[in-house]
């Protein structure tokens, strides 16, 4: 069986710009309700990240700013951090890929795959710029596709068919920087021997039954044309090559895709030194009972469910050529890749430069986190593209969480606090007062299950039917004319939806850490119910020589809540309610829909 740990590792954010809320809904916010609900449910989690500082989409963006990507790269970071703190999401790291230790970890790795011979040096072409001289990235070249003939392929991968490719075959390829054709010197550079690894991945892949069907099934695909590929690129940015000849070229770096999946490792490294127990990352990378969770979008699935298993296995001594383990040990493979599809904005496609977008930091300026929480839960992308509206933003706060769940705690808790001014205790219970006890009870067992396997809609989707039968419950039994009439049975009534209450703000824990708090303050819980991540400075010089930096971390085992109900004390004090979400006026709706015309 599965063990106590629980990796949870979720997608670098690039540190090119603020993020949107399109990004989140891919790896940010599914991320921390699965680590929320391991952690409730008593095991030892460790959730890991950082910004993703090298390559392309950074120097691109510092150019155009006329900063250097150091620059960029440190101001954006925070930037991130705070947005991703600001959204409650409880990594136990969220580092940076510019540290010593992420540049150490990144060698050592490259130079165990070179080791074992997964990792060999070639001459290939590459695209270089005829009015610049400067290296044209992958990413920046366009072309028409030589598998599919989509028109608007990009040098390194298809968004149409999916497949990596390689610039100097794209069909009539420019540059999408500023429209020319490149032209093609030869470049030496090392690979990643990706056909050695065809057989242990298909074995592995085949395995992967509990994966969504789609991921399996894109990633299998992806068998059937492996390449040695390209793990360094002639870019002044990123971590240096650890070669004799190679290790202070200014124009020869490690490709950031090959850096950024290391991030995990060296990023658990971190954690574990910060600790003060340098080895406290192994039994997540070395227990192989213990199970890694991985969140992304899915334009992150090749590298997560190909090329990193890759990475792991030649780092392992696993593939065609065999090999020893490094001194990291056996590392463990990706158990899940749990990928989402893309979130739109009104209908169109999120765009920076075309202002179609909502900036984390923006959307968190005027609405709660749990209200955006809330909305990404119920109305993301998990499986299928969806789109954001602002009229539905706004329905589903109102409608749902104020009028639905909000609605239920404010009356419940009023209710008592005026009548009783305490948990009253329970007479004997009716059919109904069980059935609903029952209901809320087993529910833990139903969402606990689905929040395992990342059915996360569908999750919350159980725990908002119990607020809706709690709801009906307490119209049918109007507890207020009992108060008249019968004041033992409205005390049971109160005290059966009092404990409803307290089930569903477990449930939805989760995916409501700041109004579940909230709750638990209400109904005289003490302690921390869901513990918050922390910004804190770092006084450690970074690998560009930042003098510090700052990460996001955690102490989130002080936590009370468990994944069970919880019975109520007896006597426990009630008083009058706080809202615990706000109402939207509906003309927020006119609003943001101008701010995003540009008005
Ligand atoms: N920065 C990448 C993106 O935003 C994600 C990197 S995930 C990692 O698409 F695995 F490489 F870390
Ligand atoms: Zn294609």
């Amino acid at each position: 069986m599965s063990s106590e740990h629980v990796l949870t590792c979720v997608a670098w954010p690039y540190a090119n710009g603020p993020r949107h809320i399109g990004h989140v809904a891919g790896f940010g916010v599914p991320s921390d309700v699965f680590a929320r609900y391991q952690r409730m449910a008593g095991k030892q989690v460790l959730m890991v990240s950082g910004t993703d500082e090298h390559g392309t989409p950074i120097q691109v963006q510092a150019d155009k700013e006329g900063v250097t990507p150091r620059e960029l790269a440190d101001r954006n970071s925070l930037v991130i951090a705070k947005d991703l703190q600001q959204l409650g999401l409880s990594y136990d790291l969220f580092t940076r890929t510019t540290t010593k230790n992420h540049y150490a970890t990144t060698q050592a790795i490259f130079l165990q795959l070179l080791k074992n011979g997964y990792v060999f040096p070639q001459t290939q072409l590459g695209a270089i710029s005829p009015s610049t001289g400067r290296t044209l990235p992958d990413r920046y070249i366009e072309g028409t596709c030589p598998i599919c003939s989509y028109p608007a392929a990009r040098g390194d991968q298809c968004d149409n068919c999916g497949n990596q490719l390689d610039p100097v075959d794209l069909i009539d390829p420019v540059s999408r920087i500023n429209g020319e054709t490149p032209v093609f010197v030869e470049t030496e550079h090392y690979f990643l021997d990706l056909p050695a690894f065809a057989e242990v991945l298909a074995t592995w892949l085949r395995k992967q039954d509990h994966w969504r069907p789609n991921v399996q099934k894109f990633s299998l695909n992806l068998l059937d044309d492996l390449k040695p590929r390209a793990i360094t690129r002639d870019l002044e940015w990123g971590v240096p090559v650890p070669l004799d000849g190679w290790s202070d070229r200014p124009d020869k770096k490690i490709y950031v895709w090959f850096d950024a999946v290391i991030g995990y490792l060296s990023a658990s490294i971190e954690w574990a030194k910060r600790t003060g127990d340098p080895d406290a990352w192994r039994p997540f990378w070395n227990d192989p009972e213990t199970r890694a969770y991985y969140f992304m979008g899915k334009d992150n699935i090749v590298f997560h469910s190909e090329i990193w298993p890759a990475m792991l296995m030649g780092y392992s001594g696993i593939g065609a050529k065999g090999g020893e383990p490094g001194l990291f040990g056996e590392l463990n493979r990706p158990y899940e890749v749990v990928s989402s599809e893309f979130l739109t904005m009104e209908g169109r496609k999120f765009s920076s430069s075309r202002n179609v977008v909502i900036y984390v930091g923006d959307m968190l300026s005027r609405y709660d986190a749990d209200a955006l929480r809330y909305y990404l839960a119920v109305a993301g992308p998990e499986n299928q593209d969806t789109d954001f509206t602002w009229s539905e933003f706004v329905r589903r706060n109102n409608d749902e969480l104020v009028a639905g769940w909000g609605n239920l705690v404010n009356r419940t808790v009023s209710m008592t606090a005026k009548n009783v001014g305490a948990i009253p205790a329970p007479g004997a219970l009716t059919d109904a007062d069980q059935a609903l006890l029952a209901q809320s009870k087993a529910a833990f067992a139903t969402v606990g299950d689905l929040l395992a396997r990342s059915r996360q809609k569908a999750a919350i989707g159980e725990a908002m039917n119990v607020v809706a039968a709690a709801n009906k419950y307490l119209s049918d039994m109007a507890p207020w004319q009992l108060a008249k009439t019968d004041t033992a049975r409205m005390e049971s009534v109160l005290h059966v939806a009092l404990q409803v209450v307290s089930d569903a703000k477990t449930l939805l824990t989760p995916f409501l850490p700041t109004s579940s708090s909230k709750v638990h303050a209400l109904l005289g819980g003490e302690g921390t119910w869901a513990p918050m991540p922390e910004l804190v400075e770092v006084d450690e010089e970074t690998a560009v020589g930042s003098p510090s930096y700052s990460v996001l971390t955690g102490d989130y085992t002080t936590a009370v809540a468990r994944w069970e109900s919880t019975p109520l004390p007896v006597g426990t004090p009630v008083g009058a309610p706080t809202p615990i979400f706000t109402k939207l006026d509906p003309k927020v709706v006119d609003e943001e829909l101008a701010r995003l015309a540009g008005e």
